[in-house]
């Protein structure tokens, strides 16, 4: 699967240019973005044409990604008398592309749609792969369906808007996308301060491409898609329990919690490369420690590992009972399918979190 991405950069790597004028002209477009975009504005090829476009805004965050709002959005697409000639717009964070997404492949068995991520997460991960969805039972993403966009368009201007937490949360799945893949980025980004002006956009071309070249590999998610969940067993196991204990709690520190213990994990299966992930796990702390709201460190270390383990249990990537999740050979090669008990969970927790 190929997916079409057109950047703002001055190196494009643009593989066809979408028909905007011709989608504007004939009326074709309908928008679905986040409530902040009522107000603030909105970068890219429909800036001009923003008041004429028929518009649904919804609040960005997990909450959003439920039963309830997807069917106000299709009765909003019924309103305006959608059809599949359409094509819906979604600007928006990861938790409104991959809302929008479901919504726009499952109304009247899909209609074509764009992706304008406006977070770093968005813009590397979430706008990128076709994975849309929504979440059920308390448990993230376990309604969906992999559809691509007809195009995903990232303009790095959005990221200048982020504050600390939002540009913490994305740069985590960055040093994802370098852990699992490429050790020469992660060479080049292990140092950065990520609160300096311009600090991440050289950065989101790299691990765009990234992304794109795994998911071209294996769209359906059963072999190699699967080592982009590194760090993630854990961070949506933490996730549901944050919930469950009312603490709010982002997806990317959660993330980063996860690799820092994966990194544990990885260097006992591994005692050669120990040394080098434990770094690599202190450079995580330190940015995660950048973030100036309480980041819930004290609840992390409060927690009993066998009370997110029923958690890690309901992961999608498990298979007939057994936890299956993604190890690091070393900085740069993930391996994915790797069997986890809940003792090795557990002391491995007590080593990095305790
Ligand atoms: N975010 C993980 C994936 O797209 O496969």
């Amino acid at each position: 699967m190929h997916q079409n991405i057109q950047f703002n950069l001055p190196d494009q790597i643009a593989e066809s240019v979408a028909p905007w004028n011709e989608w504007l002209e004939t009326g074709r477009l309908r928008i679905l973005a986040d409530d902040r975009f009522r107000t603030a504005p909105v970068f890219g090829p429909l800036l001009p044409f923003w008041d004429q476009i028929p518009k649904c805004f919804i609040p960005g965050g997990e909450a959003s990604k439920s039963l309830d709002v997807v069917q106000k959005i299709w009765s909003w697409l019924d309103a305006e008398a959608t059809d599949r000639g359409h094509v819906l717009v979604i600007v928006g964070g990861g938790t409104i592309t991959d809302l929008g997404g479901f919504v726009a492949s499952t109304y009247k068995r899909g209609l074509p749609f764009v992706l304008i991520p406006t977070t770093i997460m968005g813009m590397i991960d979430a706008a990128i792969g076709g994975k849309n969805g929504i979440n059920y039972a308390h448990f993230k993403n376990q309604i969906g369906l992999f559809q691509l966009p007809a195009l995903t368009y990232i303009d790095d201007h959005f990221i200048s808007s982020l504050d600390a937490l939002e540009r913490t949360n994305g740069w985590m799945e960055l040093v994802k996308h370098s852990l699992i893949a490429d050790a020469a980025l992660w060479n080049d980004i292990a140092d950065i301060d990520i609160h300096l002006p311009d600090a991440i956009e050289p950065w989101i071309q790299p691990a765009a491409r990234i992304k794109k070249t795994i998911v071209a590999q294996d769209f359906l998610d059963q072999s190699v898609r699967k080592t982009l969940n590194y760090g993630h067993t854990l961070a949506h196991a933490l996730e549901w329990k944050a919930q469950e204990d009312g603490i709010p709690l982002s997806h990317g520190v959660a993330v980063g919690w996860g690799m820092i213990w994966s990194n544990g994990w990885s260097g006992s299966l591994q005692p050669t490369e120990s040394r080098s992930l434990f770094q690599v796990s202190q450079k995580i702390h330190g940015w995660l420690d950048g973030i100036p709201e309480n980041n819930q460190r004290d609840w992390l270390s409060a927690l009993n590992p066998r009370d997110v383990w029923p958690a890690i249990l309901r992961d999608k990537k498990n298979r007939n009972g057994v936890v299956l999740d993604v190890v690091l050979d070393r900085v740069g090669n993930a391996r994915w399918d790797h069997p986890l008990t809940l003792d090795k969970f557990s002391s491995i927790w007590k080593q990095v979190f305790q």
